[in-house]
């Protein structure tokens, strides 16, 4: 439909059904059956005629239950206008795929983007038209539970993430692309960094730091194209999001040019009473209606208030008809006039959701997303050894994650299913184990197996309520339990590996005694099998990490493009007066961009063409990359560099360019990075992005610790 048709739509539109327009309402509110929705209903105070003109849905899900409220909801609106089914699809619809951390440390953006298409292909075969997702939210404390469905914590990384989940979920053209979802990128702004890594809570930061560490993701996204934006429940200095005019027009709109619609998180235009920066409901629709919110989910402060705000003048009329051509525009990209039901196939869902070739896609990414963080010596197993899989991870199925929605555990695939599946020589409990109080006879079971075998596979972690959303954790390490398990075992036999399925950075005190730790994330729907294959050397790990390990809890945050300080303990470890613990170091205990692999890569000197360049020349950094192993690798390059000299002060290394190399054994490749001007920008004190002359320090390695370094100066 050409735009000029939606004006007229809208000015068909009675007040009342431009309000409801604005309405989200869940899947509950269009149920078949009278029972589901009556509550819903009461709680809310809806009439059925809200429930008609409620622009969008959320939490439908199936071809045929999307065809049927499509077709029931247009039936029910006077106009005919359909409405747009929204849901979470966070890392797959119904194949699940490694938890966005563990895709993080995949540092394989050509991953990603598959990820999203066949995320988008399976929800769309359902009948779904948009993802809240991606989630680009830069996270620097593993206590909140929301890490898990980040990118972790580098602004450089998160972006090229967040293109690439946008490119998979939208494609070229969402009005006839019907395998495609539009995407929603959240939560704006800063969610992350709520203090304390507590959901949910404040969150305080100067304007120059959210705009230099913060914002990027979200921007990255935007400029991919994603077509709707959600708002954080937390506040930006001061002022809860979803009411924050500075961040929604300002920023957002004037700022980042962002036309598309911007949706409340699930109650978040009330929660602003909660928050104290509004007196009631009315209040808080004035605020968040003249913040820039569209989209209220969950709550009727706009469709109880708004009518009454423009009566009195309080709100204008205009500002209601904005947020409504918004939400008609999507409708229209989306294609939902001509074709309501767009993808949704029941045919279609049937041979596509779940299908072999998706659970391989899924299998191959959770292999590249996992991290090898130690190895004596153990790894790659034999299928001639005898090998005993014990511990809570070795039959589970809980490796979906918090955020799984429409996956399954029991179409997963554990770890002994995927080391039996290689025909290794296995040694397997029958006995249940609990993650938290494993029975005396689980135990003594998996003794009497672990001093049979040559080696031990401990797989350990968390369930997946341990993280995702309002899972925060003071305590980030393993269960007692389990830490007393890797004490009794070691005692019959050393040969100990540790698998970690997890949803964020641990602190791994207490399982110092195994040779070797594979950290999987939770993995997915094919999650045994990627494990299996890593542990057999099938696959050599390539993952590296995307969020630091600390050494403790104490730490955090801890992450790696740290300030240098006025008294850095880099140089002076062992003085008193340095900025340190007297009890542990400073550092992570596994960096950011570290990861093993079965070969080791050794790096030459870092070179440059060019010693010096001027604001309009480039300068190429040159390194090779030798494979020392036996078995060809993967091994991710990456770039970092370090502006020591600036207006603010910056940080000791940050991450502007990465690069994954396939390298056959014995195989040597020279990688090159192209340093620009625009690499050597930061915010300055006036916000403004600009670089300044001077020197700077290019270092190049296989993580954010080991590089090599060369010296370049930016002149006039
Ligand atoms: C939740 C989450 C948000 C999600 C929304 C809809 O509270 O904060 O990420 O998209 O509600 O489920």
């Amino acid at each position: 439909m050409e735009q000029q048709k939606l004006t007229e739509l809208l000015s068909e539109m009675t007040l009342d059904e431009k309000i409801d327009q604005l309405l989200q309402l869940a899947a509950a509110f269009y149920s078949d059956k009278a029972e589901e929705k009556t509550g819903p209903m009461g709680d809310l105070g809806l009439t059925q005629e809200n429930i008609n003109n409620a622009g969008t849905t959320l939490g439908v899900s199936g071809a045929k239950e999307a065809i049927r409220v499509q077709k029931e909801y247009i039936a029910n609106n006077r106009l005919n206008i359909p409405t747009i089914l929204m849901a979470d699809i966070i890392h797959g619809f119904r194949t699940i795929f490694p938890i966005p951390l563990g895709l993080g440390s995949s540092w394989d953006l050509a991953a990603a983007e598959k990820m999203a298409e066949v995320s988008a292909k399976e929800a769309a075969v359902s009948g779904l038209h948009v993802t809240f997702s991606p989630m680009v939210d830069l996270v620097r404390d593993p206590r909140w539970g929301r890490v898990m469905e980040s990118t972790g914590e580098d602004p450089y990384l998160n972006s090229r993430f967040a293109e690439a989940f946008v490119k998979g979920y939208q494609g070229d053209d969402l009005r006839t692309d019907f395998n495609r979802v539009a995407a929603c990128v959240k939560h704006f702004a800063a969610y992350g960094a709520a203090i304390g890594g507590r959901d949910y809570n404040t969150v305080n930061m100067s304007e120059r730091q959210l705009r230099e560490s913060y914002l990027p993701g979200y921007k990255a996204a935007l400029d991919a194209g994603a077509k709707l934006v959600m708002t954080s429940f937390n506040t930006v200095d001061g002022i809860p999001a979803t009411a924050n005019r500075w961040l929604f027009r300002d920023v957002l709109r004037e700022e980042f040019g962002f036309e598309g619609v911007v949706i409340s998180d699930w109650a978040a235009i009330k929660e602003v009473i909660a928050h104290g920066a509004a007196e009631d409901e009315k209040h808080a629709a004035e605020l968040a209606i003249k913040a820039g919110v569209d989209i209220e989910m969950m709550t009727t402060c706009y469709t109880d208030n708004l009518k009454e705000l423009i009566a009195e003048g309080t709100v204008e009329e205009a500002l209601v008809d904005e947020a409504v051509l918004r939400i008609l525009t999507l409708k229209n990209e989306l294609g939902l006039f001509e074709n309501p039901y767009r993808g949704a196939d029941e045919a279609a869902e049937a041979a596509t959701v779940l299908s072999q070739e998706h659970r391989e896609i899924a299998s191959d990414i959770a292999k590249k997303s996992m991290v090898l963080l130690k190895n004596e010596g153990v790894l790659p197993l034999q299928k001639t050894e005898k090998v005993a899989i014990v511990g809570p991870g070795a039959h589970s199925r809980d490796l979906l994650g918090a955020w799984s929605w429409q996956g399954k555990q029991e179409e997963v695939v554990t770890l002994v299913e995927g080391a039996q599946a290689l025909g290794a020589d296995l040694l397997i409990g029958q006995e249940p184990f609990d993650y938290f109080a494993p029975s005396e006879a689980a135990i003594q079971e998996a003794i009497e197996l672990v001093k049979a075998a040559d080696k031990v596979v401990l797989a350990l972690g968390e369930q997946e309520w341990m993280s995702g959303e309002a899972a925060s954790r003071s305590d980030i390490r393993l269960p007692q339990a389990q830490l007393s398990l890797v004490e009794t075992l070691k005692e019959y036999n050393e040969q100990l590996i540790v698998t970690l399925y997890n949803g964020r950075p641990l602190d791994l005190q207490g399982v110092d005694a195994a040779k070797a730790i594979v950290e999987a994330w939770f993995p997915g729907t094919e999650g045994g099998n990627a494990l299996a294959q890593i542990l057999w050397g099938e696959y050599n790990p390539s993952g590296r990490l995307s969020m630091s390990f600390p050494e403790t809890v104490g730490q955090v945050p801890v992450y790696y493009n740290v300030d240098n300080t006025g008294r850095p303990y880099e140089s002076a470890p062992d003085e008193k007066y340095v900025s340190k613990y007297l009890d542990v170091s400073n550092y992570a205990k596994y960096p950011f961009g570290f990861g093993l692999s079965y070969s080791p890569v050794a790096y030459s000197a870092v070179t440059l063409d060019q010693p010096t360049m001027t604001k309009d020349q480039t300068v190429t950094a040159s390194i090779t990359v030798t494979n020392q192993g036996t078995a060809a690798v993967w091994e991710t390059v990456q770039c970092y560099i370090r502006d020591l000299v600036g207006e603010v002060v910056r940080p000791v290394k940050e991450l502007k360019g990465f690069k994954k190399i396939w390298l056959e054994v014995g195989e040597s490749a020279t990688v090159q990075f192209e340093i620009t001007e625009e690499l050597l920008r930061y915010v300055h004190s006036n916000q403004q992005l600009s670089s300044d002359p001077g020197k700077f320090h290019i270092m190049i390695g296989g993580n954010s610790r080991d590089t090599q370094q060369t010296t370049l100066q930016l002149v006039r």
